[in-house]
């Protein structure tokens, strides 16, 4: 079978590293993929966000299941054109993506269905809102932009006044565009948070995973946010009562409502979640596989991924096993230096094979140089998953590896994974 992953990150790295161990997948095509994905299949220059060129791949190459890897395409309706045209595809149409399309509508669902969520309003006047968070104690607020906002949407201000600007600058100074022409005033939660992924057809939803993940560049969780620097697997505070609890109060009425709504969800779901004094609460959901979560999930996963990924997209996910390991994972992400901020790319990187020995590499930003040396081109470079049976030996071999790897300006914390570990 012929497969086509969709995205260029880590996290689609490691779909296509886990699709390659099925038996079934015989040809792997990625658009448009990195250095990675590139010894796995074959990368072609396509854009994500380019459905009319993905499609015309998919069909020019006669691809027998698409898997979508980044929200953007999802949001803007690809699972529908693909399936209008015949291909099967793996992910939510653009109904369903709403969940992460639009944190309003999400908010509403939720709402309608009982699902515990931190309490909201919506606003799309800046004098309404500012009104409404100064009836509120002051640092109990934070705001969402309603639309994507490449991971910035959420402002958590602690002062009236930044309260105010981040509203000013979210509605009248259209800071995210369209994305924060409408935003959310949501109560300020706390305690840990933790990502929760199930695979999703109507309202069947199969066994769940848990883990962490690091959005801070700086150790101690200081500095800006990124797109997520490390992760890992199980969480120190994840039983089985939690599990079922969230299983019950939150996965399976959220497919439920989905179904309900007319916006009936296929795909993976990513429930970002915060467990309160009050128990499990949702933050946000996301309607595609998180990163750099990924990058330990597929380790973890038993079942052969494309066979889950066809039972989804035809609807025969109630039959087909879904099974995570016992083991534990770590990922540490090696980052150029000023990312999040500007940063040079082209540093040629050394030590990947000798880091493989420890455990498993997965490219974010990476490519091939004119020499076909291995050479920086994102943020993001790539990073080591380790595994183990307990997380301080998942922890100890990705940094092993890690310490391997160099190249020019290469920076990564140090803590990730540090506070799951029992001395
Ligand atoms: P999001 O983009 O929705 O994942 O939000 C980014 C981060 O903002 C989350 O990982 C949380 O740390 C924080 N956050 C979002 N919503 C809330 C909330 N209602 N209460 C407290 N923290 C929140
Ligand atoms: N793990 C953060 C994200 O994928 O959005």
């Amino acid at each position: 079978m012929k497969v086509l992953v969709i995205g260029s990150g880590g996290r689609e790295h490691a779909i296509t590293w886990k699709l390659a161990q099925s038996p079934k997948v015989t040809e792997l095509i990625i658009a448009p993929g990195n250095a990675g994905t590139a010894d796995l299949g074959e990368n072609v220059e396509v854009k994500a966000e380019d459905i009319d060129g993905l499609l015309q791949l998919a069909r020019s190459r006669f691809v027998d299941l698409t898997f979508v890897g980044p929200e953007q395409p999802l949001i803007d309706g690809i699972a529908d054109r693909f399936k209008s045209a015949g291909l099967v595809v793996f992910g939510p149409s653009a109904a369903a993506a709403r969940v992460e399309g639009s944190k309003i509508w999400s908010d509403d669902v939720m709402t309608r269905h009982g699902i515990p969520t931190a309490e909201s309003r919506a606003f799309d006047d800046s004098a309404s809102a500012i009104a409404y968070g100064r009836s509120k104690p002051e640092g109990s607020l934070v705001v969402k932009a309603d639309g994507l906002a490449a991971g910035k949407g959420v402002i958590l201000p602690d002062s009236y006044e930044e309260l105010d600007s981040a509203i000013t600058e979210m509605i009248d100074d259209a800071l995210f565009g369209d994305s924060s022409s409408k935003l959310l005033l949501a109560e300020r939660m706390s305690g840990p948070e933790v990502s929760v992924f199930a695979f999703l057809q109507g309202e069947i939803v199969s066994a769940e995973v848990a883990a962490c993940d690091y959005k801070r560049i700086g150790e101690g969780d200081t500095g800006p946010n990124t797109g997520g620097v490390g992760s890992y697997t199980p969480p120190e505070f994840w039983t089985s009562e939690l599990a079922e609890q969230v299983r019950t109060e939150i996965l399976e009425p959220i497919a439920k409502a989905l179904v309900a709504e007319d916006s009936s969800y296929s795909g993976i779901l990513y429930a970002g979640l915060m467990i309160t004094d009050n128990g499990p609460r949702v933050i946000e959901f996301n309607c595609r596989f998180g990163d750099p979560e990924t990058q330990i999930l597929m380790p973890k996963l038993e079942t052969d991924l494309f066979d889950i990924c066809m039972a989804v997209a035809e609807g025969r996910l109630a039959e087909q096993e879904v099974s995570w390991s016992d083991s534990a994972h770590a990922f540490v992400v090696m980052t150029s230096d000023g990312y999040p901020g500007s940063y040079k790319t082209g540093m040629a990187i050394t030590g990947v094979d000798v880091a493989a020995g420890h455990g498993l590499v997965i490219h974010a930003g990476t490519a091939r140089n004119e020499l076909g040396a291995l050479v920086t081109s994102g943020g993001r470079v790539l990073g080591v998953a380790g595994s183990g049976e307990s997380v301080k030996h998942a922890r100890d071999a990705a940094y092993a590896g890690v310490r391997q790897i160099a190249f020019e300006g290469a920076g990564y914390r140090d803590d990730i994974a540090r506070r799951a570990i029992v001395e």
